[in-house]
C-alpha cells in the first residue's frame, strides 16, 4: 500500500514546509503552519489506480443541455439593480466590500427590506446586535411589519445549517470578517485561510441550493491580513462601495461580474434617513462645470452608461528649472504625453510650463477617449481663451498628432444632446449615424482654429 505523505502549509501566505515551524519564515506569521496530507492524485494517474467512477460523467452537446432562465431578483433600486447587471441572479454568491462606515449595512438593509416583499430573505448581522440592526431599520423608515428575517448568529456552520432548513432566496452575510468557523477548525479565526475556507463552505451552499449570498467584507489597511481580496476568485461578483467625489455620493461599482458588465456604476447619497439614489449624476456635474479657460468637458463610459466629467487645466511659466505636473484623476503619464505631442507639433513650450490638472468633483478616469478634452483644456489654459460652450471633445489622439475615432459614441453622444451640449468635438474619420450636432478634426494642426487671435 502507498505511505500517505504529509507535509505543513502556513494558513496564511500557503508557504509549505517538510516540518511544522512556529514563525513563517515567508508572511512571518507565528503558529500558521497546519498538517496537510500530500494528493495522492499524480500517482493514481501513474499507475491507473484512479478511483474516479467515470461511467456517472455524461457528455453532452449544447442542444442537450436544459436551457434554464432564471428571474433576476429587483430591489427596485434603480441604481443597484443596475450595477448587479439588472437584479440579483439566484444562486450567484458576490461580496459587498468598502472602508468601514461609508454604509454598506444601510444599502444592504434598504435593498434586502425591498426584495423581501416578494421573496425570503434572512439578514445575518454578525458584527451588530439585533437591537443596533432595529435602530438602523427604524431610521431607514423601514416597517415593522416587512417580511425581512434577522439573526445575529456568527457560527458559520449554524448559519450554514439554518439556511438549509430555512431554504431563503437571498442570504445576507455582513460581515464575512466577524464569522467564526466552528473551533474544531485546523484553521486560525481571522487569518486568510479562515476566510478562504468560509467562502468556498458559503459558494458550495449558494450552488447547491440555488440561494443567491451576499456577503460584505473591510478593505483592511495594507499589512492586515483577511482582506475580501482572497474571496475575488470564489465569487460569482464583487461590488465595491466607494465615497471619493466632493459631492458626498457613494459610487456602487462592479469590480467583478460574472452575470453582467463590470465598472457599471451606480450612484447614491447618504442622508439621514439612509441611502438615496442619484439617478441624474451627469446634470450634478454639468451643473457644476465652468466656461472658463482651462475647462473642457469630456465623456467616459462607466460600464454601461456615459459620465460627463469636467477637466480642469492651469499652465503657468515654470519658475524652476524642473516644471512642476501635479495631476489628480487620471494617469499622469496621459497628460505628460498629450502636453509633449502638442510641444512637438504646435510648437508649444509646455516643457517650460507648470501643468496643474484634476478631474474636477474628485472622479478617476482611465479612458483614451478623454484626449482630445485634455488637449483642448491644455490649449484653453495657454491661450487664456475659454473652449465654445456647450461643447464636448470624444476623441484619442495618435502619437502622430492624429485625431482617431472611438467606441461607442453614439451613446456618448446622445448623453451629451440630452443637457443642451451642441458642440461635439469628434474625429474626422469618425463613422456616425447622424451628426448635426459634432464638428471633427483630423490633427491637432486643426485645433488652433478654436483660440483664435
Ligand atoms: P454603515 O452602513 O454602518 O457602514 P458600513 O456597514 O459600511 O460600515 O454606515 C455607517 C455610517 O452611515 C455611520 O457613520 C452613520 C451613517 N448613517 C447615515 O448618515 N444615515 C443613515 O440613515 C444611517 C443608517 C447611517
Ligand atoms: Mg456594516
Amino acid at each position: 500500500m502507498a505511505k500517505t505523505k504529509t507535509f505543513y502549509k502556513c494558513t496564511n501566505c500557503e508557504n509549505t514546509s517538510p516540518r511544522w515551524i512556529g514563525q513563517c519564515p515567508n508572511c512571518q506569521e507565528w503558529n500558521s503552519f497546519v498538517e496537510k496530507v500530500e494528493s495522492n492524485l499524480e500517482n493514481n494517474f501513474l499507475h491507473n489506480k484512479t478511483s474516479i467512477n467515470t461511467e456517472k460523467l455524461i457528455l453532452k452537446k449544447l442542444f442537450d443541455i436544459k436551457t434554464e432562465t432564471q428571474d433576476r431578483m429587483l430591489s427596485g433600486y434603480l441604481e443597484w439593480d443596475r450595477v448587479m447587471g439588472g437584479g440579483i441572479l439566484p444562486g450567484s454568491f458576490i461580496i459587498l466590500t468598502g472602508d468601514p462606515g461609508i454604509g454598506k449595512s444601510t444599502l444592504l438593509l434598504q435593498v434586502a427590506n425591498k426584495i423581501s416583499s416578494n421573496k425570503k430573505v434572512i439578514y445575518f448581522s454578525s458584527e451588530e446586535s439585533l437591537q443596533q440592526v432595529k435602530n438602523r431599520a427604524q431610521r431607514l423608515d423601514i416597517p415593522e411589519n416587512s417580511n425581512l428575517l434577522f439573526s445575529d448568529q456568527s457560527n458559520l456552520e449554524a448559519i450554514i445549517q439554518v439556511a438549509l432548513i430555512e431554504k431563503p432566496d437571498i442570504l445576507i452575510l455582513d460581515s464575512i470578517q466577524n464569522c467564526s468557523l466552528s473551533e474544531n477548525s485546523s484553521v486560525i479565526p481571522g487569518t486568510v485561510g479562515q476566510l478562504r475556507e468560509a467562502g468556498f463552505l458559503l459558494c458550495k451552499l449558494a450552488k447547491e441550493n440555488n440561494i443567491a449570498i451576499l456577503i460584505t467584507g473591510h478593505i483592511t489597511k495594507e499589512g492586515h491580513i483577511a482582506g475580501p481580496k482572497v474571496l475575488e476568485h470564489i465569487v460569482d461578483g464583487v461590488f465595491y462601495l466607494q465615497g471619493e467625489d466632493k459631492w458626498q455620493t457613494r459610487i456602487l461599482r462592479s469590480v467583478k461580474n460574472r452575470f453582467g458588465t463590470i465598472q457599471e456604476t451606480g450612484f447614491f447619497e447618504m442622508g439621514t434617513d439612509g441611502m438615496q439614489e442619484v439617478p441624474d449624476i451627469n446634470r450634478l456635474i454639468l451643473h457644476e462645470a465652468s466656461e472658463n479657460p482651462g475647462s473642457a468637458l469630456i465623456s467616459s463610459i462607466e460600464g454601461s452608461r456615459p459620465l460627463l466629467l469636467e477637466l480642469q487645466s492651469l499652465c503657468v511659466t515654470s519658475k524652476f528649472g524642473m516644471p512642476q505636473r501635479i495631476i489628480t484623476g487620471i494617469d499622469p503619464k496621459r497628460i505628460i504625453l498629450i502636453a509633449a505631442i502638442l510641444e512637438k507639433y504646435l510648437h508649444i513650450k509646455f516643457s517650460s510650463q507648470d501643468i496643474f490638472f484634476k478631474v474636477s468633483g474628485g472622479f478617476k478616469i482611465k479612458t483614451t477617449s478623454c484626449d482630445l478634452g485634455i488637449a483642448l483644456s491644455l490649449l484653453s489654459s495657454y491661450f487664456q481663451k475659454p473652449l465654445p460652450e456647450k461643447s464636448i471633445s470624444i476623441a484619442e489622439i495618435s502619437l502622430t498628432g492624429q485625431i482617431k475615432p472611438v467606441n461607442q459614441i453614439e451613446l456618448q453622444i446622445g448623453e451629451a444632446e440630452k443637457f443642451g451640449i451642441n458642440k461635439i468635438f469628434i474625429s474626422k474619420s469618425q463613422k456616425l449615424k447622424s451628426s448635426s450636432n459634432t464638428i471633427s478634426f483630423k490633427n491637432i494642426y486643426e485645433l488652433i482654429k478654436l483660440f483664435p487671435e
